[in-house]
């Protein structure tokens, strides 16, 4: 518990600092379209939060997350962020004598999740130029056996940015079925991908998708994201659900509205995160720091550091009023090496970043005290 307070108060004390740059947790901040606050405002002005939304999820928006996947005959369950929707897979397929595979790095949460349910969780290193930062089917093959329930992949990749190509989507759903997992296509950042292939378009008869509304709509604080898959598959999962009553109405109108703007959305979203990712990666190479990974297919880059410790680069900006993560929060192994930087802000935020980066690397220098990052 004294962690998690510690926690608390860092996430809190970020919210109340005066303009903070929030360019660290790939949320987007570029304001939202007119139609999404419109939707959400007339939803709150009609009291529509007065009521439980039903259980699965308004049918117009399960309709619309379908559509937009785009393989017919499958079903969407809207849950509270893509985190709850990895939560309650976690609940289901997760027990003691079986294990979650997925990368190192990959989404931290899954993996305790299913260590909570008595799992182990078994991480393929991909950090490193070898395979592109990618996971390959020969070293997926060295780690998964007949314990494997999910098979949990990131794509692309968060904090790495890597994405996989149709085939290599369809080498992994046939591994997975081999050993009989559940392959978990986490899509959370899919919108920004050049291309990308859903798993579920693949094989849906042994995928689902985890999808959230927080990274290419800007949703974060409303916590709504969804699980598409089979509806067998959608059966099981939403049987075990603790969101019986319903996720959060409001969001559910802002998600409906925004799937109906998306294409031009993300055009507008598109090129401020590219101009962004560019100024930045100029910034950090002009001091003789490298991007390991481009171009990032997520709405954020990785900087490797070049020796200075990136803890104390993270609390230099911080004390600037601009958030960006450590690699420690992604992975124990590869952390020391890098930071993370979100690009979906406004243009003034890399601008400021950019500006400063030589700054706070001179000052994370001299930082001998760094107080804990969540
Ligand atoms: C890979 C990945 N999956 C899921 C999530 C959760 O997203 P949501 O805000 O929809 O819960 C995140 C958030 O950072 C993420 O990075």
């Amino acid at each position: 518990m004294a962690d998690l307070s510690v926690r608390n108060r860092y996430f809190d004390d970020l919210f109340s600092t005066p303009d903070l740059a929030w360019m660290g947790q790939n949320t987007n901040h570029i304001p939202a379209h007119p139609a999404v606050t419109a939707a959400m405002t007339a939803s709150i002005e009609a009291g529509e939060f007065n009521a439980y939304a039903p259980p699965l999820g308004f049918e117009e928006l399960r309709a619309a997350i379908v559509a937009d996947v785009g393989v017919p005959g499958l079903e969407a369950l809207v849950t509270e962020g893509g985190v709850n929707a990895l939560s309650l897979i976690c609940r289901a397929r997760a027990k003691p004598g079986t294990t979650l595979v997925t990368t190192d790095p990959t989404w931290k949460w899954p993996c305790q999740f299913a260590e909570q349910q008595g799992a182990e969780v078994v991480q393929t290193p991909i950090y490193g130029p070898e395979t592109g930062y990618k996971l390959t089917p020969e070293l997926l093959r060295a780690h998964i056996d007949g314990r494997c329930a999910i098979l949990y992949l990131v794509d692309p990749n968060n904090p790495l940015g890597v994405t996989y190509t149709a085939g290599e989507i369809a080498e992994f759903a046939a591994i997975a079925k081999e050993f009989g997992a559940l392959l978990v296509h986490d899509c959370t950042y899919r919108d920004f991908a050049e291309a990308h292939t859903p798993a579920v378009s693949v094989d849906a008869d042994n995928a689902v998708c985890t999808l959230s509304f927080s990274k290419w709509l800007g949703l974060a604080g409303m916590r709504i994201g969804a699980l598409v898959g089979n509806p067998a598959l959608i059966a099981e999962l939403a049987a075990v659900s603790t969101s019986v009553l319903g996720g959060n109405v409001v969001a559910q109108r802002g998600a409906i509205a925004g799937l109906k703007v998306k294409a031009e959305w993300m055009d507008t979203v598109r090129r401020i995160d590219l101009a962004n990712k560019e100024k930045i990666k100029a910034a950090a190479e002009a001091i003789g720091m490298s991007v390991p990974v481009w171009p990032s297919h997520g709405n954020f880059i990785i900087v490797e550091t070049a020796g200075v410790r990136p803890e104390a680069i993270v609390e230099a900006a911080r004390l600037d009023g601009v958030m960006i993560r450590q690699g420690a929060y992604h992975t124990a192994a590869f952390g020391d090496r890098f930071i993370k930087v979100s690009t979906t802000v406004p243009k003034a935020w890399a601008d400021k970043l950019a500006a400063n980066f030589a700054a706070y690397v001179e000052t994370a220098k001299g930082l001998t005290d760094v107080p804990a990052l969540f």
